[in-house]
């Protein structure tokens, strides 16, 4: 017998990530070739029309799985009963506007949209925002949500950056990216994020798996073009299509959901911006992206990692969280990541719609379409994140005793190897809220 529908919202459905998401949901990329689906779709009364439009074509298109189609502007309606909140609507930035501003404009729609899911979504709700800043939004939808989504359910995009570097080492190597495995995306979905390789495998032609860095066989490439390619392929595509990537953020989208609900695959992590609970020293309660293994629709942080990156050589703190920050901070002429350094301020914050947008005194970070957000969460050492009702998530351990001896070689390729072992983060919202 067929399982019972599922109902999957999609806001912003009328822009283009949506008009390539909603056909690979009907088609079963999202949750698989045997769930049935009623889809919802959310805009604002302006594209109201166009999302029409997409309800028709859907229709048209026969879609087995399709059991149904909500195209609405109503925000009741279009959160009541769904299972999975796809969050890609949000107020984009336009020339001449400053951050500040459409963080602002941001804020105020993802703690309304938060107040809806938390009223009327299925209780175990599972949702990704997509929209940028993502990390951010995510990080205002949890603490909107007044305690009645588990933080444990709300996530943000980041397999997109996991994908880019899996298709540029396989493309760099000839084989296809199913035969790249366990990179790694640390950090928010923006240009400060760190591509790691260093714990990643590939299988080449002689049929075994070797460690990414002794496959390449060039370090310099690796540890430098490599890593701004994945960050700024956001920026590149927008110079060719004059329009942000769109039908990769949609796939990934599927990527990460279905992962998420399916599991990954025996040995294979994958990244997922979630709510930290310390771990690699990033502040407990932000957003971040880790490596994450899943498995019936929970996420786990995989341990037992070193992350090499920069001069970060901190035991407890192998992320070299300041140091992440502070370096990439400098070199960032395009997009304000938002985190700036910041002792200070508020980040995106659940509170005031218009500030803390945690951009740390970036007034040139240079909005490029916003493709990759800058975020300005996801560090600030939790000053101000104004999240209120986050007595919760996470156990806050920061310190994670099995990450490994902080030193290796300074490729980290011998690093983990020893230390795979699951954190036991097992999610508990009772204890949690
Ligand atoms: N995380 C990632 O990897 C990633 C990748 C690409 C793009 N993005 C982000 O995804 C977002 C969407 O990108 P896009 O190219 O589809 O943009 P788009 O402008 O084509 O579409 C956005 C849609 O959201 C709608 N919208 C605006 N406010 C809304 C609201 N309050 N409720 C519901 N819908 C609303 C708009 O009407 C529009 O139809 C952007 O913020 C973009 O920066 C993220």
């Amino acid at each position: 017998m067929a399982p019972a529908p599922k109902r999957v919202l999609v806001t912003g459905a009328a822009g283009q990530i949506g008009y390539a998401l909603v056909p690979m949901i009907a088609r079963g990329h999202l949750l698989g070739p045997d769930q049935p689906i009623i889809l919802h779709m959310l805009d604002i009364p302006p594209a109201a029309e166009s999302l029409e439009g997409v309800k028709m074509e859907l229709l048209d298109a026969a879609y087995p799985l399709l059991h149904g189609i909500v195209a609405t502007t109503d925000v009741t309606e279009a959160f009541t009963g769904v299972d999975i909140a796809i969050m890609v609507g949000g107020f984009p930035r336009k020339q001449g506007m400053e951050r500040k501003e459409v963080m602002g404009k941001n804020v105020s729609i993802y703690k309304a949209q938060a107040s809806a899911l938390a009223k009327f979504a299925s209780k175990d709700v599972k949702v990704v925002v997509v929209a940028n800043p993502a990390n951010t939004n995510a990080l205002v939808l949890k603490a909107s949500t007044e305690g009645n989504i588990c933080p444990k359910n709300i996530t943000c995009l980041t397999r997109l950056d996991h994908n880019r570097a899996l298709a540029q080492i396989a493309e760099r190597l000839g084989v296809t990216s199913k035969d790249v495995k366990n990179v790694i995306i640390w950090g928010n979905h923006s240009s400060t994020q760190y591509p790691d390789v260093n714990h990643g495998t590939v299988t080449l032609a002689d049929g075994k798996e070797h460690n990414i860095r002794d496959a390449v066989s060039d370090d310099a490439w690796l540890n430098d073009e490599f890593i701004k390619i994945v960050q700024q392929r956001g920026a590149a595509i927008i110079n060719k299509r004059k329009l942000s990537s769109a039908l990769s953020a949609a796939s990934s989208v599927c990527d990460h959901v279905r992962d998420w609900m399916l599991g990954t695959a025996e040995g294979t992590w994958t990244s997922m911006g979630v709510v930290s609970d310390g771990s690699y020293g990033a502040p407990a309660g932000v957003v971040y992206s880790f490596p994450v293994t899943t498995k019936d629709g929970e996420w786990t942080i995989q341990s037992g990692m070193l992350c090499h990156y920069q001069s970060s050589s901190d035991v407890s703190n192998p992320l070299g969280w300041t140091a992440v920050r502070q370096d990439q901070d400098e070199g960032d002429e395009d997009e304000g990541d938002g985190d700036g350094g910041d002792e200070d301020e508020g980040h995106g914050d659940g509170g005031d719609e218009d500030e803390g947008d945690g951009d740390g005194g970036d007034e040139d970070e240079g909005d490029r379409g916003d493709e990759d957000e800058g975020d300005g969460d996801g560090g600030d050492e939790d000053e101000g994140d104004g999240d209120g009702g986050d007595e919760d998530e996470g156990d806050g351990d920061g310190g994670d005793e099995d990450e490994g001896d902080g030193h290796g070689d300074g490729t980290g390729r011998d690093s983990a190897a020893a230390t795979h072992t699951q954190h036991a983060r097992t999610p508990n919202c009772a204890n949690e809220e």
